[in-house]
């Protein structure tokens, strides 16, 4: 395992646990991809075929060689300029205007431990865990230099792609599109399946067969969005969850970005994922450097479960950090479904002292706190406490709450400015605003430049003065509008400050974090609107979507743990009828469904029945069981509730000694038809023990036979089998 560089043929070869990645630097100097898949051994550049295109041309130092392009060999990093006319990873404008950009091998190095990026969040890894590859190029004519970075963690079958460009050159040039990581496949059929949406019902899944013809997801508004997930997996046609061969691209990134497949004249397939083109038009004076977000790879021949498990695995240990990565976290109660902005502060301790008596451990003030904000039109920006609606400072809040034994968290939207704000009124020249343009409005609010350093130093100390007046322990982070009107009165170059918002907000973030590192940062973005990895680096958990209705969660959590681990998923039990969709569905139901989340409640306690408070005081008994299984255990999608009567999925602890099943009934028909579940990742030796019915069955039955559903009467019924490995089957 490792990465290993053959210097007879320059070839390269990246081996992780069950994989292999291997490209070579040829005669001219390009860097050609060979494969990459399921484990091999020996040279693949026998792969590479030569025959004279028409159409494809031929690089000029290949001479008199009319089998030799660009158009129709696998490379690293396509750039346009070379001859390659497919979809390249780096478009470069020079001072001169021309577009061309060549780039060839000049050295590399092998390094121990995982590189990291300068502002940009990114995988990490010990010295001992991971590895770093890093390949110098050039186009000597431009003096552009990229440097590619490839980081290694072998034991998830993860591989991370970087690129540094740095303009080695005497004049002014343009990063007009970069991709971080690009892959050729040689042969084969695949199908693409990736993950579009909407403000509340974010990351339905799509699987389409790659076809000629660009298939394209992304975005250009600002950040990540709830539209398309910055994630895409190429899988082969017989792949499912179980078994068969499929690449994951995720990008570590928040804002604009572009993800595409197509298959080329040669039925070739090239996959990339990087920045968006959509204005986007970086500057590199000479001497500067620039970063591409890091994309994380991943192959795996076990399916799509075992590809989401290399990508749990990796973003819950090498992505999250900080005190809550590897604890348990706080079950919350929020106020937002509760009371929206309608509360004092004594009916928000009524909502503690409630959460107190239930069990629940952090009560979080959200939105309306502040400046004069009783409705979403107005005090954005103004970050000062309303201590007329609550009744008392903060501090005297928060020492109240934390009198009751509950700890107290808070609801702040950084990026925001309402019109309607003291803020607006003494800085309208802060937002981003086209000059001569009525900016457009969402929720009533417009964006504060946050490519603008001072315009961030002067949120983050208002933040600051609210986080330091009590004992704040968590924070949801929120974001609710997409960008537009991208003008920035800071800089000539309109194309960098998309990219410099992003970095504004990471810088923002970190800082945060670095002054404040015991609090829990969530992230939010009108629900799962910036729900992505780059994310998951500053906040371990992300309040998944908007929509707290259990049958619409299971999809839509179904859809983001193709990527996401649970542990990062926000997902709380909220009132019925569901105020997002009018549904009702048991009490049970969306305790289960919350369950495949960073549990909690959004709801308001004070006018619940003894009944159900009784039957929450159960839930989080049993939320309270399973958290660490939950948490630390392998996550298999079971059912496709897209299609399925149900929804189905389980937790498998690492040493297969412990399952828990959670099963939603979606449908119901007359006289139904039994659904029989089929585990996975059990061992089929063990003999498991369901610990409600004290019945046993085998590993091997339960994964090659399944369990049959029991049929009862009532909507949306949901079902929770705890399994324990027993020494002894004991007769039935
Ligand atoms: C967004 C969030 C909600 C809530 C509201 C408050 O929509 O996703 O959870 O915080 O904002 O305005």
């Amino acid at each position: 395992m490792g990465i290993t560089y053959n210097s007879n043929n320059q070839l390269f070869t990246l081996e992780t646990q069950n994989t292999t990645y291997q490209f070579q630097v040829d005669i001219c100097g390009f860097l050609l991809h060979l494969y990459y898949g399921k484990k091999v051994s020996g040279n693949m550049n026998y792969l590479l075929t030569f025959y004279d295109r028409g159409f494809s041309g031929n690089p000029n130092d290949a001479e008199a060689d009319r089998t030799y392009s660009m158009d129709a060999l696998p490379q690293e990093f396509p750039s346009l300029g070379t001859g390659d006319y497919r979809n390249c990873a780096l478009i470069m404008e020079n001072s001169d205007g021309s577009f061309s950009c060549d780039l060839r091998y000049q050295r590399h190095e092998i390094k121990k431990g995982k590189y990291q990026l300068e502002g940009l969040p990114a995988v990490y890894a010990a010295e001992e865990e991971g590895e770093t590859l890093e390949i110098f190029l050039e186009d000597p004519v431009t003096g552009v230099q990229a440097i590619l970075y490839y980081g290694l963690l072998p034991q998830y079958d993860i591989i991370t792609r970087s690129v540094k460009l740095i303009n080695r050159g005497e004049g002014k040039v343009y990063i007009r599109k970069a991709a971080s990581a690009s892959l050729d496949f040689l042969s084969g059929d695949y199908d693409v399946i990736t993950f579009y949406g909407r403000h509340a019902m974010e990351r339905n899944v799509q699987r389409l067969p790659v076809s000629h013809g660009r298939q394209v997801i992304g975005s250009s508004r600002g950040t990540s969005s709830h539209q398309y997930n910055p994630a895409m997996i190429l899988a082969e046609k017989n792949t499912g969850e179980k078994a068969g061969g499929c690449y994951g691209m995720t990008f570590v990134y928040s804002g604009n970005f572009e993800g595409a497949v197509e298959k080329d004249q040669y039925n070739q397939t090239r996959m990339m994922m990087g920045l968006s083109e959509t204005m986007f038009r970086y500057p590199l004076d000479p001497g500067e450097d620039f970063w591409v977000p890091e994309t994380v790879l991943t192959y795996s021949a076990e399916g799509l479960n075992g590809l989401s498990r290399n990508y749990h695995r990796c973003f819950r240990n090498n992505l999250c950090r900080g005190k809550y990565k590897n604890a348990a976290r706080p079950i919350v109660i929020n106020s937002w479904e509760a009371d929206y902005f309608n509360f004092t502060g004594e009916s928000f301790l009524e909502l503690a002292k409630e959460a107190a008596d239930l069990g629940i451990e952090t009560v979080v003030l959200d939105d309306g706190w502040f400046g004069k904000r009783n409705d979403d039109n107005t005090s954005l920006g103004d970050w000062v406490v309303n201590e007329k609606k609550l009744g008392c400072s903060l501090g005297e809040l928060i020492r109240r709450v934390n009198a009751l034994g509950v700890r107290f968290g808070i609801w702040i939207e950084p990026e925001m400015i309402s019109e309607d704000s003291e803020l607006y009124r003494a800085h309208p020249d802060w937002v981003l605003r086209i000059p001569g343009r009525a900016p457009v409005r969402a929720r009533n609010q417009l964006v504060l430049d946050f490519s603008r350093k001072e315009i961030r130093d002067y949120v983050f100390d208002q933040i600051c003065s609210i986080l330091d007046q009590g004992n704040v322990e968590y924070i949801k982070w929120d974001m609710n509008r997409s960008l537009s009107d991208i003008y920035s009165g800071s800089t000539q170059d309109q194309g960098r400050v998309l990219h410099d918002y992003v970095l504004g907000v990471y810088d923002f973030m970190e800082r945060m974090l670095r002054r404040y590192p015991d609090i829990l940062l969530e992230g939010c973005s009108g629900g799962g609107g910036r729900f992505d990895a780059g994310m998951l680096y500053y906040a371990p958990q992300i309040w998944c979507s908007d929509n707290t209705d259990a049958v619409d969660r299971v999809e839509i959590q179904y859809g983001t743990s193709f990527i996401y681990p649970v542990c990062c998923t926000g997902s709380h039990v909220s009132d019925v009828p569901n105020h997002q969709t009018g549904r009702s569905t048991p009490l049970k139901t969306r305790g289960v469904v919350a369950m495949a989340g960073t549990f909690g409640y959004e709801w308001n306690l004070r006018v619940l029945s003894e009944k159900e408070k009784e039957e929450i005081r159960q839930q989080i008994r049993d939320y309270k069981r399973y958290e660490p299984l939950i948490r630390t255990g392998d996550y298999y999608r079971l059912s496709c509730p897209q299609t399925d009567e149900i929804g189905a999925w389980a937790f498998v602890s690492p040493d297969r000694e412990k399952v828990l099943l959670n099963v939603v009934m979606l449908k119901k028909h007359g006289n139904m038809t039994i659904n029989y579940v089929k585990l996975q990742g059990l061992d089929p030796d063990k003999i498991y023990q369901d610990q409600n019915y004290r019945r046993s069955y085998s590993g091997s039955a339960l994964m090659e036979a399944g369990l049959p559903l029991p049929i009862e009467s009532g909507e949306y019924l949901a079902y929770q089998f705890y399994l324990r490995e027993i020494t002894e089957e004991k007769e039935e």
